[in-house]
């Protein structure tokens, strides 16, 4: 029996005009949420799709398996909040089946710990936990409704079924959560967990976002430090994260810095939202029509050559430090899955 999870052959490998290559799909499945992160979505951006504007799991399941004879390697999953979405195992299996060799999601974790288990057995290989506090008053401000321990226990859940690594994300904020920056590196200390520390992108369009909110990655790797030597790890692997490890730590201290360093020279990702467009850029508004054609009646090969379009037009990078209103377009990050 062939191993489907196997990677693709040099041949079948992907590039775009930058000479890019490119093999992640990042999915939006929903743009509902369970939670309202202040620095995610804006007050005025709670509009959501209808639900027959959204994908369905063939639509989604057809372009990856087109996406994936031209070399897609990986898939995560994202939304808004994609567990949220009822089907959310089946879809998982089918993407799974497909060949993805690494499926991932990203989840605020507050309806993780019921479905981890079946989840992994569907194929699921990871997690990326958002968790912004270790503070159960504080997280209830932040995401305006959240009870910590749901997250805390699906943690540990996503931990015991396997789900590893697991990665958790924080998007430290001045004076908000930027006082947390040491108690989440040294959790590296006690488990193999990797912390990954976002800087601050503007993405809403209440003026909640300005510069001097977002802690730099300089300033997080001068904090973090004062906890001992940092080696770098893995350094930019293969996603954006810069990684570290502290001495004597078994966890990784990841580094996300698409404000003060971006990372387009090695971006190797597209993505779908859920009312499905495919985006070649966070920060660019291009944005190609998948879901009218597949609806009128395209074949494979006619969603093919939209696919292939897409890697084509893939801007070769994202002006937000020469022009920060470049994201004024993203209202919500919940909308692209960020
Ligand atoms: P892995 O490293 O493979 O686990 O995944 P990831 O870091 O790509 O995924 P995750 O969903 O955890 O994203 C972490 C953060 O990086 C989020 O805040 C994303 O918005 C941000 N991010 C991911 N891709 C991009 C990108 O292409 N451009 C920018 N500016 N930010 C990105
Ligand atoms: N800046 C940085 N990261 C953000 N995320 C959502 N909004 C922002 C923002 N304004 C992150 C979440 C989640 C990931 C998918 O995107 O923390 O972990």
């Amino acid at each position: 029996m062939s191993d489907l999870s196997e990677k693709p052959s040099h041949d079948s490998a992907l590039k775009d005009s930058y000479n890019r290559r490119i093999d992640y799909l990042r999915i939006s499945i929903t743009d509902k949420c369970n939670l309202q992160c202040v620095y995610c979505v804006s007050a005025a951006g709670l509009k959501y799709f209808r639900n027959s504007e959204i994908m369905t799991d063939e639509e989604i399941v057809r372009l990856v398996r087109i996406a994936h004879k031209h070399g897609l390697r990986k898939v995560r999953i994202t939304g808004g909040e994609p567990l949220l979405r009822k089907s959310i195992v089946d879809l998982v299996s089918s993407i799974k089946k497909i060949g993805i060799s690494d499926l991932s999601l990203t989840t605020n974790g507050i309806m993780l710990a019921g479905l981890a288990g079946a989840l992994k057995e569907a194929g699921l290989d990871r997690v990326n936990i958002s968790l912004d506090t270790m503070k159960a008053e504080r997280y209830r401000e932040i995401t305006k409704k959240g009870d910590i321990a749901r997250v805390l226990e699906a943690i540990k859940e996503a931990e015991r079924v396997g789900l590893s690594p697991v990665k958790i994300n924080i998007v430290p904020i001045r004076g908000i959560n930027d006082d947390e920056i040491l108690s989440f590196a040294s959790l590296t200390f006690e488990k193999d967990y990797h912390i990954r520390f976002i800087e601050f992108m503007p993405v809403t369009s209440d003026g909640m976002w300005r510069r001097e909110k977002c802690v730099s990655a300089k300033e997080i790797l001068e904090t973090i430090s004062g906890l001992g030597e940092l080696e770098s790890f893995k350094f930019r692997g293969e996603g954006p994260s810069r990684n570290y490890r502290l001495q004597g730590a078994v966890g990784v201290i990841g580094i996300i810095s698409p404000i003060s360093d971006h990372f387009c020279n090695s971006c190797n990702r597209l993505r779908l939202t859920s009312n499905g467009k495919i985006r070649p850029c966070l920060f660019s508004k291009i944005e190609v029509d998948i879901k009218a054609p597949m609806r009128n009646g395209a074949d494979d090969d006619e969603i093919e050559r939209l696919f292939l379009y897409t890697v084509s037009i893939k801007p070769e990078r994202h002006k937000l430090d020469e022009n920060i209103t470049a994201s004024d377009h993203i209202k919500n990050m919940s909308k692209i899955g960020g």
